[in-house]
């Protein structure tokens, strides 16, 4: 749970990336998603970082986020590294630095995390402390399909 520099070349940012960077990494690398959701998850999240290349310091090229009530309740988010720059260790920066993050900032106890992994993270996160919940607790989840009136 300790922060550590990203590779030479690359930046680590705190915060998030613009709405238009968050779109092209939803689109490359999970389901898109629209502006109106870009720009509400942007804004509700606790805590972000992105890695940009040292060339373009403000253009996200990975990044992830955390959900949470800053107590220690938290749902780690978005966790996205362009295909062309993966498996460089970028995702493991940006975890580690979201992990640090609730570390020194959530109120003092035992703070929970929680995510959805698809398979390429599996290991990313076993090898940052999470492990598969289970047998005792389920992981639920729910799609709910939101229209505009
Ligand atoms: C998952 C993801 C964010 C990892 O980002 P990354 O920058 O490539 O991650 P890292 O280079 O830090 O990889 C760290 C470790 O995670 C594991 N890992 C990463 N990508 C993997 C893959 N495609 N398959 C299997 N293991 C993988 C490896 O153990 C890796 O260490 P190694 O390269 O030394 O073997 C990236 O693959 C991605 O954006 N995938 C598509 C979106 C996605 O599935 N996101 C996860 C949602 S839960």
């Amino acid at each position: 749970m300790t922060a550590k520099n990203p590779p030479a070349g690359y930046i680590l940012v705190e915060g998030y990336p613009s709405v238009e960077d968050y779109l092209h990494l939803r689109k490359s690398c999970l389901s898109p998603k629209n502006v109106q959701q870009a720009g509400a998850a942007l804004k509700g999240s606790w805590y972000g970082a992105y890695v940009a290349e040292e060339t373009a310091p403000t253009k996200a090229i990975a990044m992830g986020r955390l959900v949470g009530d800053g107590g220690w309740y938290f749902v780690l988010a978005d966790m996205m590294t362009l295909p062309e720059h993966q498996r460089k260790g970028l995702g493991d920066v940006i975890l580690k630095k979201l992990l640090a993050r609730v570390k020194s900032h959530a109120a003092e106890g035992k703070a929970h995390v929680l995510l959805s992994a698809d398979p390429p993270g599996v290991k990313l996160y076993q090898n940052n402390g999470f492990r598969i919940m289970g047998p005792q607790e389920t992981g639920m989840g729910l799609f709910i399909d939101v229209e505009q009136e």
